[in-house]
């Protein structure tokens, strides 16, 4: 199988450099990759690359992630979110290649408390999840068959991270305050390369089972308690860190005024992933263990 991989060096490319290597041949790709086009602000030099080498596979791990600015640059928002993924897929249709993809949560308008189904009507509250969510149609609209996994808190070992955020503040600060009204579980950069990996071995087999999913890893909780669980399970794993702060606090998101909103309820159900595809798909303590007993 030859797997085209873009967006290599982001946290889910580059745990995907690992997941995929097993399944064939993989030629991963940066923006500002030497032999073949991998910039997504360049949607025909990348259409190029994917007629050049006609994976059978092709997987994006490249975005424009960065929430709050991308308020301010909407069109290369919607270039590398929307226009480019969806030029792809009209490429892996023609070719009859799969498309691999991934979206957010920030699709949805935040309401509620029930976990959110793949069924639920979306309803983007900024530039990022709106142009994620045009991503998502456009691939859907190529004709490609697709895989398209809507995550969430994504972090990893590699790169930064909240968690690493928290620590080093937990070690300058008395006090932390931290957004307790917004609700979600973090996801492993790991867990969904890993899923990815599996789903594709899968849909070879049963390429009926395309489509959209949602997938993060268990339980529900809030960045203010994510930060208290790094803070003592990192504790636990290293006792020599100084920690200073004390107290974390709990504060609303109108304490951290952003130019983007972000949605309130980003709970996803993840039934549909784990009953197709049958996966567990393990807590999110887990894998925050993990990367923090990685990390150090
Ligand atoms: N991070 C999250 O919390 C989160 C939550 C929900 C869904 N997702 C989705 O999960 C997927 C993977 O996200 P991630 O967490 O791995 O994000 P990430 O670490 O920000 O990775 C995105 C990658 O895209 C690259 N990129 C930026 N501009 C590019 C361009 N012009 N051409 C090609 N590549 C470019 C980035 O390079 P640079 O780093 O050099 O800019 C980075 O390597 C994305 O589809 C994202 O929307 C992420």
């Amino acid at each position: 199988m030859k797997i085209l991989l873009l967006g290599k060096g982001g946290q889910v490319g580059w745990e995907l450099q690992r997941s995929l290597s097993v399944l064939g041949q993989v030629t991963a790709l940066d923006f500002d990759s030497k032999d073949h086009c991998g910039d997504f602000s360049n949607p025909q030099g990348v259409a190029e690359t994917v007629r050049a080498l006609r994976p059978d596979v092709i997987v994006n791990a490249a975005a424009h992630t960065a929430v709050d600015k991308a308020e301010s640059e909407p069109e290369l928002a919607r270039l590398l979110n929307a226009t480019t993924p969806g030029l792809v897929a009209e490429e892996a249709a023609k070719l009859g290649a799969w498309m691999i993809h991934y979206s957010t949560d920030y699709v949805f308008d935040g309401s509620g408390e029930q976990a959110w189904s793949e069924a639920d009507a979306t309803g983007p509250l900024s530039v990022y999840g709106s142009t994620k969510l045009e991503g998502e149609a456009l691939i859907r609209a190529s004709g490609a068959k697709h895989l398209i996994l809507r995550t969430s808190w994504v972090y990893a070992a590699r790169g930064g991270n909240f968690a690493k955020t928290m620590l080093r503040l937990a070690q300058e600060r008395d006090r932390l305050t931290v957004i307790n009204d917004q609700f979600g579980a973090p996801t492993g950069a790991d867990l969904l390369a890993d899923v990815t990996a599996h789903a594709i071995r899968h849909l070879q087999h049963k390429p009926e089972d395309a489509g959209l999913y949602h997938c993060v890893a268990g339980g529900t909780t809030t960045w203010c308690e994510y930060a208290k669980f790094v803070i003592s399970e990192a504790q636990k794993i290293k006792p020599e860190l100084q920690i200073k702060a004390t107290e974390v606090a709990p504060v609303p998101t109108s304490a951290f005024p952003t130019p983007a909103q972000r949605p309130h309820n980003s709970r996803l159900d993840t039934s549909r992933l784990q009953s197709t595809f049958g996966l567990t798909l393990p807590h999110w303590e887990h894998g925050v263990q993990r990367m923090l007993t990685e990390i150090l």
